[in-house]
């Protein structure tokens, strides 16, 4: 692994453990600050627009789920017969956790892993997904 990417991911964990629901409950709360950025980021105006989206998706994938809040909001938004892969590197148990602890982590994998070599087409899948505070690490 290069020394920038040791680099991020040592950061992130520090961050992830420190504040292990950082903007969580305000990520979920509708309406809320945080929970309209995210959405019209990525395109959607309301709530109902992201619901259909992700209407027919039978399989989602949260690439760089940090703590998991938008791992979260696609539980509650997508139909449950979906699964959802979210995968940190550093931070999927806390992922985790936070799902279970707001009964959201039915039908979600937690997978600790890096996604490295990703094609142009799943960049733009895990902007989406990421909330696009920033992109994941890959060549
Ligand atoms: C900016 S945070 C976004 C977290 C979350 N999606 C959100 O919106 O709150 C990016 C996350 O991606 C993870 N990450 C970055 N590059 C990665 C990679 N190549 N493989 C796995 N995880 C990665 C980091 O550990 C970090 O938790």
């Amino acid at each position: 692994m290069e020394d920038r990417m040791i680099d991020t991911l040592g950061s992130f964990k520090d961050k992830w453990e420190k504040n292990k629901r950082l903007a969580f409950e305000e990520t979920l709360r509708e309406g809320s600050e945080i929970f309209n950025w995210i959405l019209q980021r990525n395109g959607f105006e309301n709530p109902e627009g992201f619901k259909r989206y992700l209407r027919n998706k039978k399989r989602i994938l949260d690439a760089g789920c940090g703590n998991g809040r938008v791992t979260a909001l696609l539980r509650r938004y997508s139909q449950m017969s979906a699964e959802i892969v979210a995968i940190d590197f550093v931070s999927s148990q806390i992922a985790k956790e936070n799902l279970e602890a707001f009964g959201l982590s039915r039908g979600v994998v937690f997978l600790q892993k890096i996604c490295l070599k990703i094609s142009q087409n799943l960049k733009n899948l895990i902007s989406l997904l990421s909330g696009g505070s920033s992109s994941p690490i890959g060549p």
